[in-house]
């Protein structure tokens, strides 16, 4: 059997995209617009973290996926959840495809690879270049599906890759699911600081704990002079930033070419080179979040 996101909330263009009824009835409203849905546990998680910036681009999932592969080395069970609906990168970053099965109770089985668990709405979409043209509706009905219909089997931990932006999928994640902590990710630059100081203000006004800053593409060892340049802007920016916000900077990562590199071959830093010193930065930010979250507590 198919899993149902796939064959109920088809892109627009397949047939019957949402089976709506052919009358033109307007479609049923799913549950959360009945009233306020209440803030619940993801069943069976223990921790969730959310990995956040409203800037695109910043290495919001790069960040997420070698995280979570840290945690996992470091002998949690843990999951990432991508809860980027339009641009999923889990797939690519973790060298994963096809559909998820089901489990006896009709949940989604998650994919696996290098020990961490997965859910991607790319598992769930005909092709890797299939678009998503979905109205607001159809998108917060496949996240709940993946927040509340994923069979993670027990985890200590789910990181999720959040969505750039400060909308619809970010409100809806933090007013429904009982977060342990989000993680802001920053490069120096301005107009990324900018979008970072959004994302801690959501945050606070949805009272979810902010676990403190990663700056990513924090400087660059250059291969020509070996000196550090800056390319993103003067590191004493952020840092002044996190200061004046009450930000613990939890990490800052070099941009660094084997990183993309990495990335783009579906094996992750952490597990590509895991004695590196790139991965050990992703490992020490790990451990500082697990103690931060009382993860061994
Ligand atoms: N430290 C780094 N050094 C080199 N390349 C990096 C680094 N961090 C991220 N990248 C690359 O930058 C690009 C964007 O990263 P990523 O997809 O993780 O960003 P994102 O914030 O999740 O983007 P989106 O907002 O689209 O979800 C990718 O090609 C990634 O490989
Ligand atoms: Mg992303
Ligand atoms: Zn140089």
């Amino acid at each position: 059997m198919k899993p149902r996101l796939f064959s109920t909330l088809r892109c627009l263009g397949h047939e019957n995209p949402l089976g709506l009824p052919r009358s033109g009835a307007p479609p049923q409203m799913p549950r959360m617009q009945r009233g306020l849905p209440q803030k619940r546990n993801i069943e069976g998680v223990r921790k969730v973290i959310a990995v956040s910036s409203a800037k695109g681009g910043v290495g919001k999932s790069t960040i997420a996926v070698n995280l979570a592969l840290a945690f996992a080395r470091a002998g949690h069970r843990t999951g990432i959840l991508d809860t980027d609906i339009f641009g999923p990168s889990i797939p690519t970053l973790l060298n994963l495809s096809g559909e998820p099965r089901l489990s006896a109770n009709n949940q989604l089985l998650p994919l696996s690879n290098y020990g961490l668990k997965s859910m991607s709405m790319g598992y769930l979409l005909p092709s890797e270049s299939s678009p998503v043209a979905w109205r607001g509706l159809m998108v917060m009905k496949a996240l709940q599906q993946l927040l509340h219909e994923v069979d993670w089997g027990g985890l200590d931990i789910l990181v999720l890759d959040m969505p750039p932006g400060t909308g619809d999928v970010q409100l809806t994640i933090t007013q429904q699911v009982i977060l342990s902590g989000a993680i802001i990710v920053s490069t120096p630059q301005d107009l990324s600081l900018v979008d970072a100081r959004k994302g801690v203000s959501l945050f606070r006004k949805v009272n979810v704990p902010l676990l403190g800053m990663v700056c990513n593409m924090a400087g660059f060892v250059c291969p020509g002079c070996s000196e550090v340049h800056e390319v993103f802007g003067d590191m004493r920016k952020i840092r002044g930033m996190c200061e004046k916000e009450g930000l613990r900077m939890l990490g800052e990562i070099p941009l660094h070419a084997a990183i993309c590199k990495d990335a783009d071959m579906g094996k992750p830093t952490v597990v590509a080179e895991p004695e590196g010193e790139r991965a050990k930065v992703f490992v020490g930010i790990a451990r500082e979040v697990g103690g931060l979250i009382g993860l061994d507590g």
